[in-house]
């Protein structure tokens, strides 16, 4: 079946398209609107929010490709990422990754085997002053522990 936006979706695409200047400014919160939906941007719908908005499937690309926040393949349905930048590094993120990789037994940038959760590690969040952090979907989880991570990712492998 062609992809298509959610009625509810399709209403706040026009939202969005009123409220910017040009088209091509309504992409990135366009394509965040096809990944709430889908969980990822796939080439299909590149190719169909190029149209919608009439700007070049390669520059639609350009962004997906440059954004790690763009998922450019099916993802589980729980993200976490985990802040690997210095203030981060330096208050334990590489203890933090290797917990996470123990629970949830996989690897950064893998998903788990029952679809629960993708792990990945990110550059700065913008929440030093709080490290080590991390987030899970859109949410931040800041002056992590080892009993806050356990407790975290327990929740997410049955949730
Ligand atoms: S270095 Fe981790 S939030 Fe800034």
């Amino acid at each position: 079946m062609p992809f298509r936006l959610s009625d509810e979706r399709e209403r706040e695409l026009d939202v969005i398209l009123r409220r910017y200047p040009t088209r091509i400014a309504a992409l990135i919160p366009a394509l965040h609107l096809i990944q709430d939906q889908e969980g990822w941007i796939s080439d299909e719908t590149i190719h169909w929010i190029s149209q919608r908005l009439d700007v070049a499937p390669a520059h639609v690309k350009g962004v997906v490709t440059f954004y790690s926040l763009f998922n450019q393949k099916p993802v589980g349905k729980h993200q976490v990422w985990v802040c690997r930048t210095l203030p981060c590094a330096l208050r334990g993120a590489g203890d933090v990754l290797a917990q996470c990789e123990k629970k949830l037994g996989i690897h950064s940038g893998e998903t788990t085997a029952n679809g629960q959760v993708t792990l990945r590690t990110a550059e700065c969040l913008a929440s030093c002053g709080t490290a080590p952090m991390m987030q899970i979907n859109k949410e931040y989880h800041e002056n992590l522990t080892s009993e806050k991570i356990d407790r975290l990712l327990s929740k997410l492998m049955e949730s």
